[in-house]
């Protein structure tokens, strides 16, 4: 009899390398062990570097004292989120705009990573996904683990996704495509371009999603990064977006959450997929299935953080924090183009994407950038094919770190 054997998930094979991010993490480490007096400054990962707002961190402090009496304890919390903060999502971020929602349609999770991971969950495997290149990798490599993928060419883009080049032309900022897709990931502020949707351009991208009945995964984790009122922050400003779109917003880059954990996802009542015999099925029903399956709710200590973020010292507090990050990011865009550099994104986002120097790439740039000027940044061939020839500097780190960086890439790469 043949040994029952605990055969893998073989599509996992199919993934390139390692993740972007610990790839980078394991040549800064190589880096640095060779070379332990030079001072690195990292802009690679987008990772906050300013303390969290006090009026965050005075909620978890009594959200920690009243856990430690019998009248305050709570164990297992509601699974879509506390109402105290389901409350405050749907009054600051949506009713402030316009826009109508129930609490019943939001999910408090714990990132938006895990979610934009985990959504595909709910699909089928045959869906035809289309994303744009370059992209967040965990949009493309969630889909390879789930088998929706063949393997990928040598330019790392995979059999059977549909890739939507982001370039210059395009303001990185695509337009649909002629043909449909079932499901298409969309990240405005963009994670890596910085580029962020106008209203038109949304209002295009609604209108191709219903009219091929396409679900829209709509990231908007940099939303509070946008300087411009007039630009949307969510999708479902516009029309008709209710019945097509799927949207994520996270507290870890507006509040400095990336190591406290809190994100919430929206699925709109009435928004709804369809089975082989063509049923249409609710998608809030189906994600709360599994959410109440594979999750337990996000610690009551850190959705009462996440609420205090909407308190008016915390809107004060948090607002403060992103106009610092941005202010880091007017200077790498000033900067560096006084040096010569040719920059993108930057203005409503805390990414800069820039061309690489002139015959050099982007894992070339980034090789260089750390032995030459012990700066990290992240090489935009990482985010797909597309992204070949740019790199990615973030703007999350302190104003001197900033500065210093801008000094030293200007004094080895400058050209002007
Ligand atoms: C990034 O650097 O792209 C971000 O840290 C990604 C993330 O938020 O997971």
């Amino acid at each position: 009899m043949l040994r029952a054997m605990a055969r893998i998930n073989e599509n996992y094979q199919k993934l390139q390398a390692g993740y972007l991010f610990p790839e980078i993490g394991r040549r800064v480490r190589a880096f640095t062990e060779a070379n332990p007096d030079a001072a690195v400054i990292r802009l690679g990962i987008g990772d906050v570097t300013e303390p969290l707002a006090p009026a965050v961190v005075a909620a978890i402090k009594d959200a920690a004292d009243a856990m430690g009496t019998a009248e305050g304890f709570h164990g297992y919390g509601p699974e879509n989120g506390y109402g105290f903060l389901l409350d405050a999502i749907l009054e600051h971020d949506y009713r402030t705009r316009g826009i109508e929602l129930d609490a019943s349609e939001i999910f408090v999770s714990d990132g938006s990573k895990q979610d934009s991971g985990n959504i595909q969950e709910i699909f089928g495997s045959e869906c035809r996904v289309l994303v744009t290149d370059p992209v967040y990798p965990v949009y493309v490599d969630s889909n390879v683990m789930a088998g929706r993928t063949g393997e990928a060419d040598d330019g790392g883009r995979y059999a059977g996704l549909a890739y939507l080049p982001a370039t210059e032309q395009n303001g990185f900022s695509p337009d649909p495509p002629a043909e449909g897709a079932d499901l298409a990931y969309l990240c405005s502020p963009n994670n890596p371009t910085g580029a962020v949707m106008t209203r038109e351009k949304m209002e295009r991208w609604v209108a191709w999603a219903r009219a091929n009945d396409t679900v829209l995964i709509f990231d908007a984790a940099y939303d509070a990064f946008i300087q411009d009122p007039e630009l949307p922050r969510s999708i479902y400003e516009i029309e008709g977006a209710r019945e097509c779109a799927i949207e994520m917003r996270s507290f870890s880059k507006r509040a400095g959450f990336t190591g406290v954990r809190c994100a919430y996802t929206v699925i709109p009542k009435g928004l709804t997929g369809t089975t082989t015999s063509g049923e249409r099925v609710e998608l809030n029903a189906l994600w709360s299935r599994r959410h109440a399956t594979k999750f337990n709710s996000v610690p009551f200590v850190i959705q009462k953080a996440a609420a205090a973020v909407f308190s008016p010292e915390g809107l004060k507090q948090t607002s403060e924090q992103v106009a610092f990050y941005m202010e880091n990011a007017r200077r790498l865009r000033e900067g560096l183009g006084a040096a010569g550099f040719t920059l993108f994104g930057g203005e409503h986002a805390p990414y800069i994407w820039m061309r690489t120097p002139e015959g050099i790439s982007s894992w070339g740039f980034f090789d260089r950038l750390l032995t030459e000027t012990h700066v990290v940044g992240t090489p935009g061939s990482g985010f797909g094919s597309a992204g070949e020839g740019y790199f990615r500097l973030s703007a999350f780190n302190s104003r001197d770190n900033v500065d210093e960086a801008i000094a030293r890439v200007s004094r080895a790469f400058g050209t002007s």
